[in-house]
């Protein structure tokens, strides 16, 4: 949680109160629980939002400059909004022109204004910082407009952002749960119709923890662009070898995939495989979840971990380390899997709330041992989306 009153303080200090005090708005970071580089493929994702966060104090201003305190980086930043900077500058401002411009775009006419940011959610960690930022830039941005933006459509000017700006070819799940998470619940989310359940997490005996390996490896941002490519031309090769009405991996069941499957190349076979087995964990750990069935849900958890690792290839040494540990204290865990993009990053772990504390001391231990890095280890309830804060807590 971001301390409001400070954020407010910061903002006073850089830009001063003679124009009025700033509103406040906010946006979470995410875990996914089970749904992997399923969301652009068009298939199922299982987030909750986390309660960690990004925090933007905005005010007007009366011409259509934007400037922004990172509070965190003790940094600022501006733009014009007549003047779109240059993409891909590797920036932190990227994500905050990229979602103004974005919303622009999409008929969200903006005015200027002067931002301070504020953030608790690990940069890197595979948390969904950067959904975060664009989600609550962007709400701040068009609320102190004048302007009411669709949760859906300030999402989708979030992952434009990453589109453009970034360079990133993320899926919509990130930048969805950050704009509509919902307080104790994860959501089952349709990627291709947008459509939502929520699902009860019920944290009584069991707890989501969330295992940083506190490593990042270059890789992810390449390969990620590539596993997308290739799913693309796995869905283009089963058409022509006959599968001719599907449009995404989405439309690919495990019989038509082990019917057709011979027709692609062994790594791409792979990669498809994973993505459909993936859509049906995800609805098959969504009815777990909704019935109380934790132990199956953590048995999905593990078996996706296992098909991002060797099918989808997006894991590395550390997260499959920090999975196995979890999986050696089979008293305490009920599923463990590596969540996010990959190469680096976090797990996520369903773990029996009176096993916490052991849990926690082994991970820790062995994990250190093992690598020579002190994990973070977070326990977090399902937080909800975006929204104005109105009080100082
Ligand atoms: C990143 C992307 C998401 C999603 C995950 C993998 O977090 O931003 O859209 O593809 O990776 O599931």
């Amino acid at each position: 949680m971001i301390d409001a009153a400070a954020l407010r303080q910061a903002f006073r200090d850089v830009y001063g109160l003679q124009d009025g005090a700033p509103r406040l708005f906010r946006a979470p970071g995410r875990v996914n629980l089970i749904g992997e580089h399923t969301d652009y493929n068009e298939g199922f994702v299982l987030p909750m939002a986390i309660d960690r966060e990004t925090c933007v104090a905005a005010r007007p201003r009366a011409d259509r400059v934007v400037r922004i305190f990172s509070v965190n980086l003790n940094e600022h930043a501006e733009f014009d909004l007549d003047q779109p900077g240059e993409r891909e500058r590797g920036l932190w401002l990227d994500y905050v022109e990229g979602v103004a411009q974005a919303l622009e775009r999409r008929g969200v006419r903006l005015g200027g204004a002067d931002l301070a940011l504020s953030s608790d959610v690990p940069v890197g960690a595979g948390l969904s910082s950067s959904a975060a930022l664009e989600v609550s830039a962007g709400l701040a941005l068009a609320s102190v407009s004048g302007r009411e933006v669709d949760p859906v459509e300030l999402a989708l000017a979030g992952q434009e952002a990453e589109h453009t700006y970034v360079g990133a070819k993320v899926g919509i799940m990130d930048q969805f749960i950050a704009a509509l998470g919902r307080a104790g619940h994860a959501l089952l989310i349709d990627c291709r119709t947008l459509e939502t359940q929520a699902i009860p997490v019920d944290t009584t005996d069991t707890l989501v923890a969330i295992c940083d390996t506190r490593v990042k490896h270059e890789l992810s941002a390449s390969e990620y662009n590539t596993r997308r490519a290739e799913c693309e031309e796995g869905v283009e090769l089963l058409r022509r070898a006959g599968l001719t009405d599907i449009r995404a991996l989405r439309d690919v069941s495990e019989a038509d995939l082990e019917h057709y499957g011979r027709a692609l190349p062994e790594v791409v076979g792979r990669r498809c495989r994973h993505v459909v087995s993936e859509n049906a964990r995800t609805l098959d750990a969504s009815a777990a979840l909704r019935e109380g069935r934790l132990e199956e849900m953590g048995r999905l958890m593990y078996s996706s971990h296992e098909s991002l690792r060797d099918d989808y290839e997006v894991s590395c040494a550390e997260l499959d380390q920090m999975v196995e540990i979890a999986t050696s204290l089979a008293g305490a865990t009920l599923g463990a899997r590596m969540t996010g993009g990959g190469f680096g990053g976090c797990t996520v772990n369903l773990v029996r709330r009176d096993a916490l504390d052991i849990f926690r001391e082994t991970i820790t231990r062995e994990y250190t041992d093992a690598t020579g890095r002190t994990p973070n280890i977070y326990v977090s309830e399902a937080g909800e989306g975006a929204g104005e804060v109105t009080s100082d807590e």
